[in-house]
């Protein structure tokens, strides 16, 4: 079996294929948008979706030319979270690439895809405590399995990595701000020069979560009272000549002002997301694995303290290669390897005497709010079992106004499944191509 992957949540198109019997990453090729962004200081979503229609066809070309469309036996896409109009790109070639090749379409969370990304060169391990860090989420969990992962903290506003981006933004140093401000940091570092003093974020809370959009003020107070700076800043942000831009930024780069700044950005964001981790720790000493996933987690202090924390507290970390921490398709395509083990974990658990069906509805939120309700066929109840309801373990059924899942025939006449030879599998393959088909009233099952 081999997994086509494709990634199109923000400004990466990606795309990758995995060998699932033995989770070997075959290919992997990426387009970054960065460049077209940049002079925005931030992702355009309009620019965004254009760049991805031209851009996945050309990876798509890419693939096709060393390998061979028919070998493919899923299409893996990440479904959410992201900019809508990115998610539609991917989501549209790949639901067209699994009708046209009549293979089992996979909708993968981008989230999940970013923890699996350690696993692409190493084995799985579990259960596993993350740090979640990237542009659009700060998260602290805790993932026992592919369908069991619990958030135990976040941030109450901005993102970890977002608050780089701003910071780079208001210096007019362009986007993304992460490995800019990293980068300067670090030179303040080597260069001896003092870090700005800015606050560490809820210090006296009790709670785990994070925050930094505080800190993000307090970063822009700072670069208000530095003239020079401000006003080498302002000139870069406004400047329509490239090459004038260019020369401003060199200026920034260069300054020890802007480099002290960035040290104490750093510092605090740092600071604040370890001492939240190890608030964690000191109450949760079970879980003997501890990882940081997510484009952030490429920074340079917060991999040094992660490092010492584990350290401190007896536990073993894992990050993910460098290429692997930002967005990328392979990820994608090891997480959705998971979700196919997953689901063949929950088939055996289907032959027997069992009565609970578990279906991952995990990519139906807007699908299932146009179903009233669903029936299974005879073939697929013949089999011993009744299919009693959908339950999901974080009850997201509810959350999402999922209709229950009846166990009568063709109840309403809407939507019915008609499962062939192996019931479970058909099952759940039908349930796939309810999810790829949203707001079609009109499906027919295969
Ligand atoms: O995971 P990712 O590639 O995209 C999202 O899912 O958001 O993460 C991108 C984020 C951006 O905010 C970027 O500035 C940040 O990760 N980032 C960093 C570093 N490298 C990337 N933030 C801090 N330090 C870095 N070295
Ligand atoms: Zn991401």
């Amino acid at each position: 079996m081999r997994i086509l992957s494709i990634e199109s949540s923000c400004d990466d198109s990606a795309m990758a294929y995995t060998d699932s019997t033995n989770a070997k990453l075959l290919w992997h090729e990426k387009i970054s948008q960065e460049s077209a962004h940049s002079q925005y200081g931030g992702v355009v979503p309009e620019l965004a979706s254009r760049l991805f229609a031209r851009d996945l066809v050309q990876l798509l070309e890419s693939f096709k030319r060393q390998f061979d469309l028919h070998d493919i036996s899923h299409i893996a896409v990440t479904y959410e979270p992201g900019l809508s109009t990115s998610l539609l790109e991917g989501m549209m070639m790949a639901k067209a690439l699994a009708l046209s090749l009549r293979v089992p379409l996979l909708g993968i969370n981008h989230l999940k895809g970013h923890i699996y990304s350690l696993f692409i060169e190493q084995e799985a391990v579990f259960p596993l405590c993350v740090l979640l860090v990237s542009g659009g989420h700060t998260l602290l969990l805790e993932c026992y399995d592919y369908n069991d992962m619990r958030v135990i903290a976040k941030t109450l506003d901005d993102s970890f990595g977002e608050c780089y981006d701003k910071a780079a933004k208001m210096l007019g140093l362009g986007y993304p701000g992460g490995i800019i401000i990293d980068s300067l940091a670090q030179h303040a570092m080597n260069e001896g020069i003092t870090p700005v003093r800015l606050p560490i974020p809820l210090m006296n809370n009790p709670t785990c979560d994070m925050s930094f959009s505080g800190l993000k003020n307090a970063f822009r107070l700072q670069l208000e009272s530095c003239d020079t700076l401000r006003e080498l800043a302002q000139k870069a942000q406004k400047e329509q000549s490239q090459s004038a831009k260019k020369a401003y930024q060199e200026q920034i780069l260069q300054s020890s002002e802007a480099k002290a700044l960035a040290a104490g950005l750093q510092e605090s964001a740092t600071t604040h997301v370890i001492q939240k981790c190890r608030k964690y720790f000191k109450n949760q000493r079970a879980i003997k694995h501890f990882a940081i996933v997510g484009g952030a987690s490429a920074n340079t202090m917060l991999r040094a303290k992660a490092e010492g924390l584990c350290r401190e507290f007896g536990r073993e970390l894992l990050v993910s290669p460098l290429r692997y921490c930002s967005d990328n398709a392979a990820m994608i395509g090891r997480a959705a390897l998971a979700k196919i083990e997953y689901e063949l974990r929950v088939e055996s658990q289907l032959e027997g005497e069992s009565l609970k069906v578990q279906v991952d509805l995990e990519n139906g939120c807007e699908a299932w709010q146009n179903v009233s309700a669903i029936a299974l066929d005879n073939s697929f109840c013949d089999k011993g079992m009744q299919a009693q309801k959908i339950q999901r373990e974080d009850n997201s059924c509810a959350q999402h106004n999922i209709p229950p899942l009846h166990n009568t025939q063709h109840h309403n006449n809407q939507y019915h499944a008609t499962p062939h030879k192996s019931h479970a599998k058909s099952a759940f393959g039908n349930l796939f191509a309810l999810e790829i088909s949203p707001r079609n009233t009109e499906i027919e099952w295969k």
